[in-house]
């Protein structure tokens, strides 16, 4: 094979027709869910004003300080650009319930996405530059009932996808942004002349976003955080009555949790409840979902006072657990009929008979170039069709048609005027794949 001139973009990758399969099972799934629970899809821009993310995910986060794509245009190349592709769906989809008016609507508003989101991360297994994500969202309402029923439905989703029994739920409670603050407070004065003894990005974390190093990956991070003070001493009793219950509805719902008192979440909006899927076998690298409370963030965004939760999974990353559990998706793609015909009248006629094959709901694909029957039956071999159907000079004057069983490797001659009948009797009537608008639009 000869070099590319062009490739994807570091980090990024087109998805093939094979991981389609998966992506559009993993679709069905979320949406079936989805709409089980009341949730309804919303599709926020791929880019939004970046003081959106800025304010929202924070300034002193990864994804702000790193992980920004900035978007400007030709006519504002001299400028700061305003916009920034979204690296996730939380902040823009606040800014559009705001934006939008949903306090107006019955509430929670609960609301779901799926698509691609960017962040400029170190590309690695599982870390790319464009992922894809599903998110759900529950805003308006707090309680610790739902915390377990979003968790629930999350779950589900993995149960659908067959991958469930290859995570584990870490769970955790962050407490009240004042809880937060006055443990950070206590964090750096404990730590005051001690900072040298910290590895580089670890010491300044301590000083822009303290609450971080929890769930540093550096060793001797966690040793020095032992002697250090605790966030759960600082709790109040609201936060921890909440968590108890949230832990509490979540064993009614018969859903296995670990409590994780070092889960504290990359993004700064969070508050609360917190949660994240682990690989069983690996730990935290590579959660395949995660989310949690942020009560605080409608109002950062310029709304009123709004409580809000929500969370998402990486698509990309369930899709690497299905193939490793053996899942396969589908194959609706799988082609029934290859017709192959040989000179200009069966030709023509072919064309009409694919066209009639198709409506009828039969996945077929025609040689319509000038390859030879041979070339052509090979053709269809590759696309590994179940029959084909074959027209040549011969047929066409007999008014008839070649059937070959492709497995089977026989083959016989049909009228042609029963080609149709034929072959829906082959696949089944139920099998056909045809295209309707099930439901009818109202007027
Ligand atoms: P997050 O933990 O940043 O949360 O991302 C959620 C999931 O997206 C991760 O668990 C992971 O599976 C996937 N993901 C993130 N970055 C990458 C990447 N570079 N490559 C591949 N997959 C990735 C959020 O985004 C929050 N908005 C979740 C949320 C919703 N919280 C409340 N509502």
């Amino acid at each position: 094979m000869s070099q590319p001139l062009f490739r994807t973009p570091k980090g990024t990758h087109d998805v093939l027709p094979d991981d389609n399969l998966y992506m559009t099972y993993i679709k069905k799934a979320v949406r079936h869910r989805a709409r089980q629970a009341g949730y309804r899809r919303i599709d926020p821009p791929l880019f939004e004003n970046r003081a959106i993310f800025d304010r929202g995910i924070g300034e002193h986060t990864d994804i702000v300080e790193k992980e920004l794509y900035l978007v400007s245009s030709k006519q504002q190349s001299d400028e700061e650009p305003a916009f920034a592709l979204r690296p996730e769906f939380t902040a823009g989809i606040c800014r559009s319930y705001i934006e939008n008016g949903m306090q107006q609507l019955p509430q929670p508003v609960q609301l779901y996405s799926i698509g691609p989101c960017f962040r400029h991360d170190r590309p690695q297994k599982g870390r790319y530059r464009q992922f894809h994500q599903f998110d759900f969202e529950l805003i308006g309402l707090s309680d610790a009932g739902l915390d377990a029923q979003l968790i629930q439905v999350i779950d589900k989703v993995f149960q659908d996808l067959r991958i469930k029994d290859r995570l584990t739920l870490q769970i955790n409670n962050i407490g009240s942004g004042d809880n937060r603050k006055a443990f950070a407070q206590a964090l750096q004065d404990h730590f005051i002349g001690k900072e040298r003894h910290f590895p580089d990005l670890d010491r300044s974390r301590l000083h822009t976003n303290p609450m971080r190093l929890l769930d540093s990956k550096e060793e001797d991070t966690q040793i020095l955080l032992k002697n250090a003070p605790q966030l759960s001493q600082f709790l109040d009793d609201d936060s921890r009555k909440y968590h108890a219950l949230v832990l509490e509805y979540l064993d009614a719902l018969g859903i296995a949790s670990t409590e994780n008192l070092s889960l504290v979440r990359g993004l700064d909006y969070y508050n609360q409840t917190v949660f994240e899927y682990w690989d069983a076998s690996t730990g935290a690298q590579n959660a395949v979902g995660g989310g949690g409370h942020y009560d605080g963030l409608i109002e950062l965004l310029g709304g009123k006072p709004t409580p809000g939760m929500g969370a998402a999974c990486g698509m990309e990353r369930i899709i690497w657990h299905m193939k490793e559990a053996g899942v396969r998706a589908p194959d609706k793609d799988q082609v029934d009929v290859f017709v192959a015909q040989l000179g200009p009248e069966a030709k023509k006629t072919c064309l009409t008979l694919i066209a009639d094959l198709r409506e009828m709901g039969v996945h077929t694909v025609g040689a319509l170039g000038e390859a030879s029957l041979k070339s052509q039956m090979r053709l269809a071999d590759k696309f590994q069709s179940r029959w084909t159907l074959l027209l040549g000079k011969m047929e066409v004057k007999e008014g008839t048609i070649i059937l070959r069983d492709m497995a089977a490797g026989k083959q016989k001659q049909i009228p042609f005027r029963d080609t149709l009948k034929t072959i829906k009797k082959l696949i089944g009537e139920k099998n056909l794949d045809t295209y309707t608008l099930k439901d009818q639009m109202s007027e």
